[in-house]
């Protein structure tokens, strides 16, 4: 038995103005007609063994992300509401601990509700690849081939082959970019997915090993929720007594029962505008325009357009954004730094 975890509590700031607070990435159709959300809902289909998922979400989103899977017709078997955000090791101590409260010890798995995967099937047939590794105690992650140095994500390097995988020699979050050329070059390391399975008690075996802190925190704070028609609402004054931390870090980095299985699904992490552009289908300028946009003359662009007529000349590699209450114009080759932007704004609130 497998249940799905779907995280979507982030707040997917590099891709301001369009993902704000109360509309982050996960819930915007940025790849395609479907949100993120619902693209990781669907992609589920033709999994075999597989239940309704288990949604963790910020209290603010439950109407979004509620009514986001509806709308394709589908249900969650929980959706656990979180009062503050702690990052995500905790969001799935709480989906751990709703999953073996049902008597059961299901695999989880646990997937970020804003990646795009272009091979649906790839995906699954990796998520099958880890199922008896997973099912032998494994805390399995799926390695992504990396094309570039990115600082974002986590570095894996492989040590011995068991079942359709292998055991994790080393895990590294979110390396510095001198460490992350070296991996890079070392032709060694793969990227986390950042897609996991394992089973709902190892995972809470590993916290309490590494974390006892924060297992004992999620624990008083699943114990205190209320619930609420579909919605499990998650104690606030236990959660927020609760240290945040990510799953790579609080977990993947520590554990000695890491394995990791290849996925070959055309994965991207969409982490920026640049990373969108560099997906999606441009036209012969090598622009992506969407929306009302006049392109002359123009190259390389990003244009995505509101309500209102778009019009750019004589410019290259640049990235317009446009919605209703502001407008973004950034070099593509700095959108990275976008968030700097969203701090400043949230200092100057
Ligand atoms: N429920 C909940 N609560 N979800 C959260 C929270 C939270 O507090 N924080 C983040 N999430 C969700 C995000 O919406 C996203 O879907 C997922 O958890 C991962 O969080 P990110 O914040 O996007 O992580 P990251 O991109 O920096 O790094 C992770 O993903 C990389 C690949 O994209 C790591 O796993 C890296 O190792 C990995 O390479
Ligand atoms: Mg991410």
């Amino acid at each position: 038995m497998m249940i799905p975890v779907i995280l979507c509590g982030g707040t997917g700031s590099r891709l301001w103005p369009l993902s704000r607070e109360a509309y982050p990435k996960q819930f915007l159709p940025l790849a395609g007609s479907q949100t993120m959300l619902q693209a990781t809902a669907l992609r589920l289909d033709g999994l075999a063994g597989v239940q309704a998922p288990i949604l963790v979400c910020n209290e603010n989103h439950r109407f979004a992300a509620a009514e986001q899977l509806q709308e394709v017709d589908r249900a969650a078997q929980s959706i656990l509401l979180e009062p503050c955000a702690r990052n995500t090791a905790p969001a799935i101590a709480l989906a751990a601990l709703a999953a073996v409260e049902q008597g059961d010890d299901p695999m989880l798995l646990v997937l970020p509700a804003d990646h795009v995967v272009a091979d649906d099937e790839g995906f699954r047939k990796a998520v099958t690849a880890a199922t008896a590794l997973a099912e032998s105690g494994h805390l399995v992650t799926f390695g992504i081939v990396p094309t570039s140095p990115e600082t974002g994500y986590g570095y894996i390097r492989s040590g011995d082959a068991v079942a359709e995988g292998w055991k994790v020699a080393e895990f590294v979050e979110k390396p510095d970019l001198a460490t992350a050329e070296k991996y890079l070059a070392s032709g060694e390391y793969n990227w986390n997915s950042g897609m996991f399975l394992f089973r709902a008690s190892r995972y809470l075996e590993e916290l309490a090993q590494h974390h006892p802190d924060m297992l004992e925190a999620c624990r008083a704070a699943f114990a205190g929720a209320q619930r609420d028609l579909d919605f499990t609402r998650i104690d606030a004054e236990a959660f927020s007594r609760c240290p945040s931390d990510s799953v790579d870090y609080a977990v993947m980095e520590k554990t000695e029962s890491a394995a990791v299985v290849p996925m070959q699904a055309g994965w991207s992490d969409v982490g920026s505008w640049s990373a969108l552009w560099e997906l999606a289908e441009r036209d012969e300028n090598e622009n992506l325009l969407r929306g009302d946009v006049l392109a002359e003359d123009a190259s390389g662009c990003l244009v995505h357009g509101g309500d209102r007529l778009v019009g750019i000349l004589g410019v290259k590699d640049l990235v317009v954004v446009d919605t209703d209450d502001a407008l973004m114009v950034a070099d593509k080759s700095r959108v990275q730094e976008v968030k700097t932007l969203v701090q400043r704004l949230k200092q100057s609130n």
